[in-house]
């Protein structure tokens, strides 16, 4: 089997290629996301393992399809960025990674979250010039908050624990809602009424892109913080900003932007960016930005490279697919 990996950061290299000392597979790295353009790059390859801001759509898979790819491997939860029906009716099949550390993610949000509140990306910069003064460094207290946490699958779970950790109360949405101790499920309106942090934690579909927008951020709390470590198109970017601008929010920390493709992963220090929503967010003072990198712990990215090669290795056996996205 060759594998053309498209993409490829040095930690993803790294990690295949000692996951795939037990495999053994002729793996290709290229640095280039799969789209249109480089979609000829998999030409010899039975297997292309595109990343989340690769887009697999029509275009590309008729590209696979004639170059003779016969399974999309994608090194991710999410599959937004591929339509993976049109993969199987071009006779594609299309697998991916559902888990591998949701803790990773979790944790991250977390992460953010708590920078925000206790303004630590304000104190870092002050101290690290030997500014030792803590005006406008008033934070909030997690404990006793509520945190609305929307979509309780695996993420969502690890951060209904870690929030419960910290002394909060918990209220969830979930088409799907189980049954989880100390969690009280509401509908999306209550909970974004109610709640003093809202995190997401759901799939981007065709049915809940801009979940989060202008009426929807009206609807919640003045003082509400939001994190999304989900999908950047849960959030309408535009009407985030105006709210920010309006102060009708109290912060925002994202980790992944509607428009990230092309930006995020990449060093655009010295060009700077053309995006100016992106921009405009990253200069407010209430609003902490990283580069999707929720799942980039070494843990994840060793799960990561071991479930993507198992799921070749199915494939190329002939094997039901675990984790085929149908
Ligand atoms: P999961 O499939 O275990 O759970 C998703 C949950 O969301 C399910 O319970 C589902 O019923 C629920 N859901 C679906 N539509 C919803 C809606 N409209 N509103 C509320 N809930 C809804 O997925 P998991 O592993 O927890 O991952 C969640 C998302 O996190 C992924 O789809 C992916 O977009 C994102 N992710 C981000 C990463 C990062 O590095 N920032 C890394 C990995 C995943």
């Amino acid at each position: 089997m060759k594998i053309a990996l498209f993409d490829t950061k040095s930690y993803d290299k790294s990690h295949f290629e000692e996951a795939n000392k037990s495999f053994g597979y002729d793996i290709v790295y290229f640095d280039a996301a799969l789209n249109k353009h480089s979609a000829i790059m998999a030409r010899g390859a039975d297997v292309v393992c595109p990343f989340v801001n690769c887009t697999v759509d029509k275009d590309v898979i008729d590209i696979l399809a004639e170059e003779g790819v016969k399974l999309i491997a994608l090194r991710s939860a999410g599959f937004n960025n591929t339509d993976y029906r049109y993969a199987l009716e071009k006779g594609i099949k299309v697998v991916r990674v559902p888990a591998y550390s949701p803790h990773a993610v979790a944790e991250h949000s977390f992460a953010l979250l708590l920078a925000l509140v206790r303004k630590l990306t304000h104190a870092y910069v002050r101290t690290r010039e030997f500014n030792f003064s803590l005006s406008g460094l008033v934070g909030m207290d997690l404990y006793g908050k509520t945190m609305g946490i929307v979509g309780t699958g695996k993420i969502g779970r690890s951060a209904i624990d870690i929030a419960k950790g910290f002394g909060m109360k918990v209220l969830a949405y979930d088409p799907y809602p189980a049954k989880i101790e100390g969690v009280e499920y509401t509908d999306l309106s209550t909970l974004l009424k109610s709640s003093d942090i809202v995190s997401l934690y759901c799939p981007l579909t065709n049915d809940n892109r801009h979940l989060i927008n202008g009426k929807t951020l009206d609807d919640m709390k003045d003082t509400a913080y939001i994190i999304n470590t989900s999908r950047g198109g849960l959030i309408d970017s535009e009407a985030l900003l105006e709210a920010l601008k309006a102060r009708k929010i109290g912060g925002a920390a994202l980790d992944v932007y509607e428009e990230e493709a092309g930006i995020f992963y990449t060093d655009q220090s010295d060009e700077g960016i053309a995006d100016d929503t992106l921009a405009r967010l990253i200069s407010m003072p209430n609003v902490i930005i990283t580069s999707h990198q929720g799942y980039l712990t070494k843990e994840a990215l060793m799960a990561i490279s071991e479930t993507t090669l198992s799921n070749v290795k199915e494939f190329e056996e002939n094997k039901p697919l675990t984790n085929q996205v149908k």
